[in-house]
């Protein structure tokens, strides 16, 4: 008679208990759900939070607002073809950013000259479908030649300068102390020559090249309150401008996030990608959508891993 011990079985079963916990860990760590700090891509310059899809590190955030921002001494710089920008602010509930440019004129001060003073607003094509500048701002071109191409088959065709946009314009503008001493000033849509002011609307402008315009410098306000601003005096300058990212992505960057990932982005591709800890996926942290070739190799580990667990089990088991 062959009696197995009771404490036999359960020696054995504690066995398999343990190999199976061994199997759960270190046979397959890199396919459970990740738990990626928030912190691997949020990051902070002086008081702001940048976060998705902003990023100051390359492959996080969305490919759209890569080599975008830098923070230099605490302070958050936004570069685009036009110039370097201070950003006051970032607006994640409205997908709203507000910028400062030093060299635009304001209520107070005209910053002109012959060859154009001022950075206007030019971004990367490839980048415009990212990056607008918002519906509620307006921009007020000054002292453009009348050859510019703003004001291309002038005086017969019409004006692109607008007479209100969001609720201000130059005539209100022209109020600002800064025309004080400036003197004489046209009408904003007069007929005989170009305006002194010239107000376009975000949308008429893809580009607001202020040399390629000929203009001698600008200024942009905007307007975030519900009522209409009352006078020049309290309108914001500066650039408020929206940021938009892919219908897609939010389904992606949920599903991510849901799994304990981060949003990032591929730095060869630019495409989308989810951030687990140590590795990387298309879709998100629980499924095996692998990018890298190095992540095969994981996958190739691991399941040498569980054959030598399997027959090292079987072993274990033939010992009784
Ligand atoms: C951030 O700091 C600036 C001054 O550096 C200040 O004007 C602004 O109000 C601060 N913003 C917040 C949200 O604290
Ligand atoms: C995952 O993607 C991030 C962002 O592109 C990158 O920094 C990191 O090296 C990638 N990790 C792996 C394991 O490929
Ligand atoms: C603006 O226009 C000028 C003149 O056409 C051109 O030389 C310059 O490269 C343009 N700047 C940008 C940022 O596109």
């Amino acid at each position: 008679m062959n009696m197995i011990h009771p404490l036999c079985i359960s020696y054995r079963y504690f066995l398999l208990l343990l190999i199976k916990i061994l199997l759960l860990h270190t046979a397959f760590p890199k396919f459970a759900s990740a738990r990626v700090p928030l912190t691997a891509c949020r990051s902070y310059c002086g008081n702001l939070t940048i976060d998705y899809p902003f990023a100051l590190r390359p492959g996080c955030g969305h490919a759209g607002f890569r080599n975008l921002l830098f923070c230099v001494n605490g302070i958050l710089m936004l570069h685009i073809p036009s110039g370097s920008y201070r950003v006051l602010d970032i607006d994640y509930a409205y997908h709203g950013l507000t910028l400062h440019d030093p060299t635009m004129s304001d209520c107070y001060t005209l910053d002109r000259s012959p060859n154009g003073r001022g950075n206007g607003f030019v971004v990367e094509p490839w980048r415009a479908v990212f990056l607008q500048p918002d519906r509620d701002n307006i921009f007020m071109l000054l002292g453009c030649r009348s050859e510019s191409p703003l004001f291309q088959g002038f005086p017969t065709k019409h004006l692109p300068c607008r007479s209100i946009v969001s609720g201000m314009s130059c005539d209100d503008y022209y109020r600002c102390p800064a025309w004080d001493e400036a003197g004489a000033r046209s009408s904003a849509y007069g007929n005989s020559n170009p305006p002194e002011c010239c107000a376009v609307e975000p949308a008429a402008v893809r580009s607001l090249n202020i040399s390629h315009l000929q203009c001698e410098g600008y200024s942009s306000a905007y307007n975030v309150a519900p009522l209409r601003p009352p006078g020049p005096g309290v309108w914001t300058y500066g650039l408020r401008l929206s940021y938009s990212l892919p219908e897609n992505n939010e389904g992606f960057c949920g599903s991510c996030r849901s799994t304990g990932g981060v949003c990032g982005y591929d730095q060869v591709t630019h495409d989308d990608v989810c951030i687990c800890g140590d590795w990387n996926s298309t879709s998100n942290c629980d499924s095996l959508g692998l990018t890298a070739m190095a992540s095969t190799t994981e996958i190739s580990l691991s399941l040498a891993n569980l054959a030598a667990y399997g027959l090292f089990m079987v072993w274990w088991i033939y010992q009784f």
